[in-house]
């Protein structure tokens, strides 16, 4: 196990009803910045809940809308600037992963003389930032209790994501009743991105049972959960064991003593930079192959673990066991979460950017567990298309 620091100062108010701590917001100052998506908060009311319960604490709300699935470095901009002229003391986002990274670098943005893109590419810039909170409306991204935010500037085809203890929200709200209105696409998706945070550090595990077998219990959770959020969107304990183990699978109680740099998330974010596709579904195209690309002698009894402790599966022949494990994953989530299956099938139709995607990808994953070089990463998008 590698050496680590775990913190993390984020208050959780889990279940029904946990809006109406909304109300803690007056203990942080009196000028509101709030930030949300596309508008699916005004469609399902949780919009106007917020709005009356921050009215009754006597807090004033500028708001910016219209933040982007894949959060463009425009929109940031705009925050930072209400932010700067407007006096604002805190921001609090209401939406899934996309509101809530804007909002969290919008609040570093607001302590920083310069660009905010700077921070997006250097996250050591940041040196303070105004309090963040947030609701949570999708199960997925686990940014509710972490350090991250991940912002695109799609004029230069670049997602980068960054981090600073100043922008892990100071309080998040999870109440699974307000994600029973997220639809089929991004419940799959969204389970597909939280067992790509599980499992991006699962198989960087080996002498940390402690991590591992707790990560085992958050894929069970998420595979079990996942089929009946699917099919069931307003089963409660569904939602709720989703929404409480996608939190749990970035917050650092399993990433913490593992491998320190991911690499199948370097490479979906170049898909979502250079094609804006939806994170969750090049998550679940690039795993099974980067899985099979990676399966060795060295990696070998992680995969049997894998089969074995996530799938339930038996056997003798370890190699088998192995391959068995990834093709049950790989039916999991093109067959039961319905999930597409190949890059074609999210529009990357052709291999011109392979090159220039696979390089940016290989940068951003140094140090991973398994290293990957450019034509590594090339194959595994071919294996993908
Ligand atoms: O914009 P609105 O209208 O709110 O609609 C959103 C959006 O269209 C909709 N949605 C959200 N909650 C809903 C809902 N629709 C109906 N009912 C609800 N309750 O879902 C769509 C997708 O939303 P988005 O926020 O983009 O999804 P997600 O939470 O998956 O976030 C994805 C972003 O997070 C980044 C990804 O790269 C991507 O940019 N990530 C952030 C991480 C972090 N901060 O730690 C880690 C992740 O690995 C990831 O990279
Ligand atoms: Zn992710």
């Amino acid at each position: 196990m590698y050496n680590f620091t775990f913190q993390v100062p984020t208050r959780i108010h889990f279940g029904k009803g946990t809006i109406s701590f909304l109300s803690e917001l007056k203990d942080y100052g009196r000028k509101v910045l709030l930030v949300y998506g596309g508008g699916s908060i005004k469609k399902n009311g949780i919009y106007d809940k917020a709005m009356s319960i921050l009215k009754d604490a006597d807090l004033e709300v500028l708001e910016l809308g219209g933040v982007e699935p894949n959060p463009r470095i425009e929109t940031v901009r705009k925050g930072v600037s209400i932010c700067k002229s407007e006096n604002i003391d805190m921001v609090l986002a209401i939406g899934g992963g996309s509101t809530i990274d804007c909002a969290k670098v919008i609040a570093a943005g607001a302590k920083y003389a310069g660009d905010a893109w700077e921070l997006v590419l250097d996250g050591s810039k940041i040196a303070g930032a105004l309090p963040v909170f947030d609701i949570l409306t999708l199960a997925a991204t686990g940014t509710e209790m972490d350090p991250y935010a991940v912002i695109s500037d799609m004029t230069k085809n670049e997602k980068w994501g960054t981090g600073s203890k100043f922008m892990v929200p100071a309080m998040s709200i999870l109440d699974p009743e307000y994600t029973y209105s997220v639809s089929k696409k991004q419940t799959a998706a969204g389970t597909a991105d939280m067992m790509s945070h599980t499992m991006e550090n699962y198989f960087s595990m080996e002498n940390a049972d402690c991590q591992k077998f707790m990560a085992e219990g958050l894929l069970r959770t998420m595979i079990k959960n996942g089929p009946i959020a699917l099919n069931e969107p307003t089963n409660y304990d569904a939602r709720a064991n989703l929404m409480w183990a996608g939190t749990h699978a970035i917050n650092g109680v399993v990433g913490d003593g593992c491998s320190p740099a991911w690499c199948v998330h370097p490479m979906e974010h170049e898909l979502s930079a250079f094609y804006d596709i939806t994170h969750g579904e090049g998550l679940a195209i690039l795993t099974p192959a980067w899985m099979e690309h990676i399966l060795n002698d060295d990696t070998l009894g992680m995969f049997v673990d894998f089969a074995r402790n996530v799938w339930g599966l038996t056997g003798d022949d370890d190699y088998a066991l192995a391959h068995a494990g990834i093709d049950a994953l790989r039916k999991f989530f093109f067959e039961t979460m319905g999930i597409p299956s190949n890059l074609r099938a999210v529009g990357i139709t052709d291999e011109k950017n392979f090159e220039i995607m696979a390089q940016k990808a290989c940068d951003g994953s140094k140090g991973s567990f398994v290293p990957l070089s450019k034509e590594d990463i090339i194959e595994i998008f071919r294996a993908a298309f």
